[in-house]
């Protein structure tokens, strides 16, 4: 399962400066550019960003990697995540990597992989890792895929049973942005394109619910 185009930078150059900014990154001990861009932090501060909408909700990656790493099926070792950015980077995900539960914890931890390229950072078999690599790049050269499912709201309905049962040929793509549309790199990779419900739901929950699906067809309660 890959979650893509996600809000998840560092403070931008252009904003580093901002007083709401510093005295964030004062009180976390970091330099501006050091920290995690977060919208409940600065909101302010955000507000010539170009983009703004989308960007600055590392909340979303977290509750997705909480749901997904504590899922039964990821502790049958049977699922694979990956983070992709709207600046296109990648996150690998470590299947034995336990769940963040403190909020502040994650950020903490994201802020060290942005900064060191993998945690913990002298670990020959590291939790999180980060590399520069477009969608298409993740999805052809490292999954070995053809192409993806898109959970796309412009598309026809499906359970998520329906999605789990081609998810075997095929990575799910959620989206990690608020609002708006995938790159252009998701439709061209789109093979199959579903919305499981009629309204638009939390990203964490269209994971956890094809996640519990994928773990009914692998039948790992019986
Ligand atoms: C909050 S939405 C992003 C906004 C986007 N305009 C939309 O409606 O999908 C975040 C992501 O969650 C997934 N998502 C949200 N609601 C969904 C639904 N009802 N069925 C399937 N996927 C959904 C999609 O992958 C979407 O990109």
């Amino acid at each position: 399962m890959i979650m893509a185009y996600s809000a998840l930078e560092l403070v931008p150059r252009e904003i580093a400066g901002h007083p709401e900014v510093r005295k964030y990154a004062e009180r976390r001990n970091k330099p501006p550019t050091k920290v995690i861009l977060d919208k409940s932090y600065h909101y302010h501060a955000m507000s010539k960003l170009k983009d703004k909408e989308n960007r600055g909700r590392p909340d979303i990656v977290f509750m997705f990697l909480a749901a997904a790493l504590s899922s039964p099926l990821n502790l049958r070792g049977m699922l694979r995540v990956y983070v992709h950015t709207r600046d296109d980077l990648v996150i690998f995900v470590n299947p034995k990597m336990k769940p963040i539960r403190s909020y502040e914890r994650f950020l903490g931890i994201m802020e060290q992989l942005f900064e060191e390229g993998r945690v913990p950072p002298d670990s020959e078999e590291p939790m999180l890792e980060i590399k520069n690599m477009n969608l298409r790049y993740l999805v052809k050269k490292v999954i070995g895929s053809e192409g993806i499912i898109l959970m796309d709201p412009n598309a026809p309905l499906v359970s998520p049973k329906g999605v789990a049962e081609e998810a075997k040929e095929l990575p799910v793509v959620v989206g990690g942005f608020p609002r708006g549309d995938f790159g252009l790199d998701a439709y061209k990779l789109a093979k199959r394109r579903y919305y499981i419900f009629p309204t638009i739901l939390d990203h964490w929950l269209v994971a956890d619910r094809i996640i519990a699906s994928f773990e009914e067809l692998a039948g790992i309660y019986q």
